[in-house]
C-alpha cells in the first residue's frame, strides 16, 4: 500500500464546540477558525444561552473576537431548560443562526445546573421542535448517582433516548460525543432522525489514559472514557463511512488552574490540532479515504446545510504540540497531548 504525505480535503465543520466567553473566546476562537468552516456553539455559559436575545449577543461577541482574515460561522444553540418557552423555538428557527437546541440533563457536566431535570418538562418544546425541524443536541447520559458513570451513557440511551425517539419520530437528534459500543449499535439501528457526533479523545484513547502513571486531569471529559473495547467500536464506527456519524470535537478549554486542583473540571482541549488529530484515527483505521466525508459532508448534510466549498490541506509530518497555549491572564490552557509528537500537521 502507499504511504500519502498529502491530504487535500474541502473545509470541514466542528459539530460540538465549546468556545467560552470573554478573554477565554478570543484566545480559542483562532485555533478552530483556522481549521473549520463552521461549529455548532455550545450554550453552556454562565449564565446559559437559553434565549435567541441570547445567542444573537453571543454571536455577535464571537464574531468580534474573530481575527480579521479569518472566515468562521458560528452555527447557535440554545440551552433547554425546564421552562424554554414554546415560541421562543419559531424565534430560533426565524432568526437563522440557531441551529439547534441543548438538552443537558441536570448535573451531568459543566455548567448543567440550569438544565433539564426531567424530560417531561419539556415535551411541548420537543413537539415544537419536531414541527419546525430544530434538530435536539443530546448529552447522553443518565444523572442517577446509583449508575455506574461508565454505564451512564448506556441507561441514557435504554430509558431516555429510546422512549423519546418513539414519542417524536420526527425529531432530529444528535448524539453527541459517543463513547460506547452500545451507542455506536444503537445511533446505527435507529432510522434516520438520528445522527451522532464523535470526538477526537474518545476515539484516540481509552479509560486507562485517566490513571497511566497517576490521576490524569487533562484526560479527563464527560462523558468519560471508556474501556478499550468501546473505543474500539466506536472507532470502528467512526471510521467505516456511515453518514449518521460526523466530527464533533467537544473541545472545552479550562484554564490550568481549573485542571490541576483536587476537584479537575472535565474536558478536553483539542481544537488546538483538531483535525490532525482526527487524521491520525482514521489512518490507523486504514480509513483515510474516509477522513473528508466524515469531517466535511455528514454533518452539514444531517443539519440541511451546504457543504463547505474551500479546501484544506493536510501534510504528513511530525510535530510537537505546545506544553501550553495562552488562555487566562497566568492561567494558560493545556491542550490534549501536550508535548507529544503527531504526525499530521495542516498548511
Ligand atoms: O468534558 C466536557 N466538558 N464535557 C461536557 O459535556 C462539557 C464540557 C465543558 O463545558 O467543559
Ligand atoms: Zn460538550
Amino acid at each position: 500500500m502507499t504511504e500519502l504525505n498529502q491530504i487535500t480535503l474541502t473545509r470541514p465543520d466542528d459539530w460540538h464546540l465549546h468556545l467560552r466567553d470573554g478573554a477565554a473566546l478570543a484566545a480559542v476562537l483562532p485555533h478552530t477558525a483556522r481549521q473549520f468552516g463552521r461549529a455548532i456553539v455550545m450554550p453552556n455559559l454562565k449564565p446559559p444561552v437559553i434565549t435567541v436575545a441570547d445567542a444573537a449577543a453571543y454571536r455577535q461577541r464571537i464574531l468580534t473576537a474573530l481575527p480579521a482574515g479569518l472566515s468562521f460561522e458560528p452555527l447557535m444553540t440554545l440551552y433547554l431548560t425546564d421552562t424554554t418557552p414554546v415560541v421562543e423555538i419559531a424565534k430560533a428557527v426565524d432568526s437563522g443562526f440557531v441551529k439547534a437546541v441543548k438538552l443537558f440533563p441536570a448535573g451531568a457536566t459543566t455548567n448543567s445546573d440550569s438544565g433539564v431535570t426531567s424530560i417531561e418538562k419539556t415535551y411541548a418544546v420537543l413537539a415544537e421542535m419536531e414541527k419546525l425541524g430544530l434538530p435536539l443536541l443530546v448529552h447522553g447520559e443518565e444523572t442517577d448517582p446509583a449508575i455506574d458513570i461508565f454505564d451512564r451513557e448506556a441507561a441514557f440511551i435504554e430509558r431516555t433516548l429510546e422512549p423519546l425517539l418513539k414519542r417524536f419520530p420526527g425529531l432530529k437528534v444528535v448524539m453527541e460525543h459517543i463513547t460506547t459500543a452500545d451507542a455506536a449499535d444503537f445511533v446505527k439501528s435507529a432510522g434516520a432522525q438520528l445522527a451522532a457526533t464523535v470526538t477526537a479523545h474518545h476515539l484516540l484513547l481509552n479509560r486507562n489514559a485517566m490513571f497511566t502513571g497517576g490521576l490524569r486531569p487533562y484526560h479527563y471529559c464527560l462523558p468519560v472514557l471508556k474501556a478499550e473495547k468501546h473505543r474500539q467500536a466506536v472507532v470502528a464506527t467512526a471510521t467505516s463511512g456511515n453518514p449518521k456519524f460526523f466530527l464533533g470535537t467537544d473541545s472545552a478549554p479550562h484554564p490550568r488552574s481549573a485542571k490541576e486542583t483536587a476537584i479537575a473540571a472535565g474536558g478536553c482541549f483539542s481544537a488546538f490540532a483538531a483535525l490532525e488529530l482526527y487524521a491520525q484515527i482514521f489512518e490507523q483505521a486504514g480509513a483515510l479515504e474516509k477522513l473528508e466525508a466524515f469531517a466535511s459532508f455528514y454533518g452539514a448534510d444531517f443539519y440541511g446545510l451546504p457543504r463547505n466549498t474551500s479546501k484544506i490541506t493536510l501534510k504528513k509530518e511530525t510535530w510537537q504540540i505546545p506544553a501550553s497555549l495562552p488562555y487566562l491572564d497566568n492561567d494558560p490552557v493545556v491542550p490534549l497531548f501536550a508535548g507529544e509528537t503527531i504526525c499530521w500537521k495542516m498548511s
